[in-house]
C-alpha cells in the first residue's frame, strides 16, 4: 500500500462525496454535519431510525485506559449488526517492540473502521494517514475528543433545545483535558457563549482559543473563580493527573478543586450538569442525586450518538 496515496485518496473522496472519512478532530467535520448526525442520532434514540452495517468489522484500538468510550463503540458497532475486533495493547506484539504505525498498517486490513485512542497527541492522525479505512479518535493525549463533543452538543440540545446563545461554563483542567479543547471548538461553531474556570496554572493554551477565535468569533470569559448563577450548561472534568509532569501537583490541585452542592445554591432551576466521566472527586457525590445532573443520561448517548457516526463514516 502506498501510504502518501491513501491521503490522496481519503481528501478525493471528502471532496467528492463532501463527507470525510475520517473523524480525528471536531475541526473535520462542518456545521452541517455536525447538525445532521445530531438529527440522526435523534432518531435513532426514538428508535425511528435502523442503522444496517451487517458485514462490516470495527476494530478498537486502545493504547490508554477506556471504559464508555470503548465499550461504547463496541456497543454501537454491534447494535449496527457490526462484529467487533478488539486489539488489546497488554497481550499483543506491542510486547515484542512492534511500532504504532506498523500496527495501524495490519490491523487496518483486518477491519472496515478503526477506533483508535493514544496517550500521544497527533496519534489518531498519524494511523489515518497509514490506514485505508475511515479512522475515528477516541482521543489522543490531550488534544481532541470529536465523539466525546458530538455526545456533550447532543446533551446539551437534548436538555436545552438548542446551543446557540447558551451561558456554558465548562470547569476543570483547560490545559490537559482533550475533551475541553474540542468542546470549545464544537460550542463557538454554534455561537454559544463560553465561560472557562480552571485552577491556575491549568489555563487553556491561549494559541488554541485564538484559532477558535479567528475562526468563529469567540465568546469566551476566563475566570479562576466561578460564578454558577447565570450558567445555563455546567460541564465539568477531572485534572488530568496522567498529564501531569510532576504527580504531587497533580495532587494537590485535585484536592483543593471540588464543586459542592452548596455552590449550586443559586443556580438556574433548569441548569444542566454535565461531565465526560469518569469524576474522581471534582464533583460532590450528593450532585448526582439532583434533577440538574445529566452526566449518566450523556454517558448513554454515546450509543445513538456512535452508531450515527458509525453510518456517517461508512455510508
Ligand atoms: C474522557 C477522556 O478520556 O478524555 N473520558 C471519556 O472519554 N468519556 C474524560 C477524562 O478522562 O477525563
Amino acid at each position: 500500500m502506498n501510504y502518501g496515496l491513501v491521503a490522496v485518496y481519503k481528501t478525493i473522496f471528502s471532496i467528492v462525496y463532501g463527507a470525510y472519512m475520517d473523524l480525528i478532530s471536531i475541526r473535520d467535520v462542518g456545521l452541517k454535519d455536525i447538525e445532521a448526525i445530531l438529527d440522526t442520532t435523534e432518531k435513532i434514540h426514538n428508535k425511528e431510525h435502523e442503522v444496517d452495517l451487517k458485514g462490516k468489522i470495527l476494530a478498537t484500538l486502545f493504547f490508554e485506559p477506556s471504559t464508555r468510550t470503548k465499550l461504547s463503540f463496541q456497543s454501537a458497532a454491534m447494535r449496527c449488526g457490526m462484529e467487533i475486533l478488539d486489539f488489546l495493547p497488554e497481550s499483543s506484539s506491542l510486547k515484542k517492540g512492534e511500532s504504532f504505525v506498523d500496527t495501524i498498517k495490519t490491523v487496518t486490513g483486518y477491519a472496515d473502521a478503526l477506533a483508535v485512542r493514544h496517550p500521544k497527541e497527533g496519534s489518531a492522525r498519524l494511523a489515518a494517514s497509514v490506514s485505508n479505512k475511515p479512522v475515528v479518535n477516541g482521543g489522543d493525549g490531550g488534544n481532541q475528543h470529536p465523539t466525546q463533543t458530538l455526545i456533550d452538543l447532543f446533551s446539551i440540545r437534548k436538555s436545552k433545545g438548542r446551543i446557540k446563545g447558551l451561558n456554558v461554563t465548562l470547569l476543570g483542567d483547560m490545559k490537559h483535558a482533550r475533551t475541553m479543547r474540542s468542546l470549545v471548538y464544537g460550542l463557538a461553531m454554534f455561537n454559544a457563549n463560553i465561560t472557562l474556570v480552571s485552577p491556575k496554572g491549568l489555563e487553556m493554551d491561549p494559541r488554541y482559543l485564538d484559532e477558535v477565535n479567528k475562526k468563529f468569533g469567540l465568546n469566551v470569559k476566563i475566570d479562576n473563580t466561578p460564578n454558577y448563577s447565570d450558567a445555563d450548561v455546567l460541564y465539568v472534568c477531572r485534572i488530568q493527573a496522567e498529564r501531569f509532569a510532576d504527580p504531587y501537583e497533580a495532587q494537590r490541585v485535585q484536592e483543593e478543586f471540588r464543586v459542592k452542592k452548596a455552590d449550586l445554591k443559586d443556580a438556574k432551576e433548569d441548569l444542566a450538569i454535565l461531565h465526560p466521566l469518569p469524576k474522581i472527586n471534582e464533583i460532590e457525590s450528593s450532585i448526582d442525586e439532583m434533577p440538574q445532573a445529566k452526566y449518566f443520561e450523556q454517558a448513554h448517548y454515546g450509543i445513538p450518538l456512535r452508531m450515527a457516526v458509525l453510518e456517517y463514516l461508512l455510508r
